[in-house]
């Protein structure tokens, strides 16, 4: 008998709105200065109003957390910081019932040093069990063509262990020893790990760092065919012994490099499109769609049951490996003035002050994650607009507490501000008495009401996870103008939405052919505003600086009226409880 997930619809990713959050960050119970899952309990049921549907957890595992528990040392526990087991089945019952899907990290290509298995093979014979469940070498001269990851800390992955007097193999820390996929046993524990927590309910795993996992003399040690097989039986895994789950793959490579991550839809259910992420931030500084249009004509399609993972920002660095040398200098010189801004190949920021708190350009970037073809994954505190701190070493600027209000740490916890994992961010802009939950609550056009409401705006469309993407090439190209299109089957009507962005600091007009939806009505979905029909003319627009517009387009029959004289518009859609956007 297969094991039931939480969700109803096998697809169910392709519907939903992921949030990304830290257990660690999130809110802290018990006033020891952590955030813990207790805490997370008590924030539910201001994500279930957010509207999200799912919760992606960053590593929560008994850990060193000398990469913010990327490092593991036990897979099937919980930090004791975070709270135990119960507190972590608790909550996934409590985030169920709102009917909120989990997905946790199955980091499997490395492990903490301190994990007993690396322990254990330091100390075990060579060739032994213990020994095998790692990477060794009695020289650091193998595999030299595989580039550093972490070139900011390390100068080889490889690194000598007096212990085993040998060199142990490493694609990150070098305190994060790579597993050895040669050896049958890791697989098998791997698994053994997996299935621990989907027994639990938990709905997905985002399988971190999922290219490297074998290594093979004269290649680059990604991406080989050994990884795929290895995927695939991770996949039937799944298949064979539940329902409604899925995997993540993190694969920062170029969409045709990721695509075999899919499989034949029997791989990985979802990657992240690392690509397109930086061109976004590239589009809005030389506002020009080209550097979108242009990734997403090099992104193959994907077997039906698959989809990408869409971000504006996560906890890691915007990573710049994938884009030109050129494109790479044109981005740190448009988006980190500061130095201390870089780390490794990226910039260590938060989407506000990437955009220099420009609400308008937050409002259009996440116009665009939330209607491009994916899934969107929003960063806990970009709801609100949180700062970054650049001065915490690596990439903890942007893992700060969440801000919830102007009260001691912001609301995150009572403790002593000294005993915070991390500082709360403090400064006069992005500070917790001026960014917060609270303050943003009481506030009708603040960017949490707006987020919520595109939010919830994107539910009622099952296109926007589901449909096909056509860009249409209007002579403006600071105007990036696309159609999407769901054909909702037998039981459910078809939608068509027309998408425009505006990607440039001033007002721009637009003509679009839409000579093939002639006398159809497009109708503005937020404020469901009926827009001239269309004609076999150029359609003409004028977009105000940084707007975006989506434009549902209706047969005639199915339009709303016309606005009446006195401006008020004639049908209004109950169910949406939605304003207008704020457009300071
Ligand atoms: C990818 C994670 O996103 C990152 O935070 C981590 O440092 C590396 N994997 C290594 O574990």
């Amino acid at each position: 008998m297969k094991k039931v997930g939480s969700a109803s619809d096998p697809l169910w990713y392709k519907d939903a709105i992921i949030y990304e959050l830290h257990v660690r960050a999130f809110q802290d119970s018990n006033g020891d200065g952590i955030g813990d899952f207790p805490g997370l309990i008590s924030r539910l049921d201001y994500l279930q109003d957010l509207g999200v549907t799912c919760l992606w957890l960053l590593p929560f595992f008994p850990s060193p957390l000398r990469d913010d528990g990327y490092d593991i040392a036990n897979y099937v526990d919980v930090n004791p910081s975070y709270g135990t087991l119960d507190d972590f089945k608790h909550f996934l019952a409590e985030a169920h019932r709102r009917n909120m899907q989990v997905i946790i990290e199955l980091v499997i290509n490395h492990t903490s040093d301190q994990h007993p298995w690396f322990q254990a093979a330091r100390h075990a014979p060579p060739g032994s069990p213990e020994r095998e469940m790692y990477v060794w070498s009695p020289t650091n001269q193998r595999y030299k063509d595989v580039p550093i990851i972490f070139k900011d800390t390390e100068t080889s992955n490889w690194t000598w262990d007096d212990t085993a007097q040998a060199f142990y193999w490493h694609r990150f820390f070098s305190h994060q020893p790579d597993l050895n996929f040669d050896n049958p046993a890791v697989l098998e524990e791997v698994l053994k790990a997996m299935r621990f927590w989907l027994d639990l309910g938990v709905d997905g795993m985002r399988m971190d760092a999922i290219p490297y996992l074998y290594e093979r003399d004269g290649t680059r040690c990604e991406s080989l065919p050994e990884t795929h097989a290895a995927i695939k039986k991770i996949r039937a895994a799944i298949d064979e012994g539940y329902t409604n789950r899925f995997i993540l793959a993190e694969a920062n490579q170029w969409p045709t490099d990721v695509r075999p991550y899919f499989g034949d839809g029997d791989e990985c259910h979802m990657a992240f499109h690392f690509p397109l992420m930086p061109r976004i931030y590239m589009a809005l500084r030389q506002e020009d769609r080209l550097p979108i249009t242009d990734i997403i004509a090099q992104t193959p399609a994907l077997p039906d049951n698959c989809q990408w993972g869409l971000f504006l920002r996560n906890h890691d660095e915007l990573t710049l490996e994938m884009v030109t040398d050129d494109e790479r200098d044109y981005m740190y010189l448009a988006y980190s003035a500061d130095p201390r801004m870089r780390i490794n190949v990226g910039i260590r920021r938060r989407l506000a002050p990437l955009v220099d708190n420009n609400r308008r350009r937050i409002e259009l970037l996440n116009s665009l994650l939330l209607s491009f073809p994916g899934t969107p994954i929003l960063y806990y505190g970009d709801e609100i607009g949180m700062g970054d701190n650049i001065y915490l070493g690596d990439r903890n600027g942007v893992r700060t507490p969440m801000q919830w209000n102007p009260d001691r740490n912001a609301g995150f916890s009572t403790a002593v501000p000294a005993r915070l994992y991390f500082p709360v961010v403090m400064d006069p802009i992005y500070g917790y008495q001026t960014i917060n939950v609270e303050a943003q609550l009481s506030d009708q056009s603040s960017l949490l009401h707006w987020t919520r409401n595109m939010i919830a705006l994107r539910k009622l469309f099952q296109v926007f996870g589901r449909g096909t993407l056509e860009f249409l090439s209007p002579e403006n190209r600071k105007v990036l103008a696309y159609i999407r299109c769901y054909d909702g089957g037998p039981n459910s009507s078809s939608e068509t939405v027309l998408c425009l962005a505006n990607l440039s600091r001033f007002a721009q007009p637009v003509q679009l052919n839409l000579a093939h939806l002639a006398g159809r009505v497009p109708v503005e979905m937020l404020g469901y505003v009926p827009f001239p029909r269309i004609t076999d003319q150029p359609y003409t627009l004028s977009l105000s600086p940084y707007s975006f517009l989506w434009l549902e387009i209706l047969d005639g029959s199915e339009a709303p009226a016309p606005n009446t004289a006195d401006g008020e518009a004639a049908i209004i859609e109950p169910e949406l409880r939605i304003t207008q956007p704020n457009q300071t």
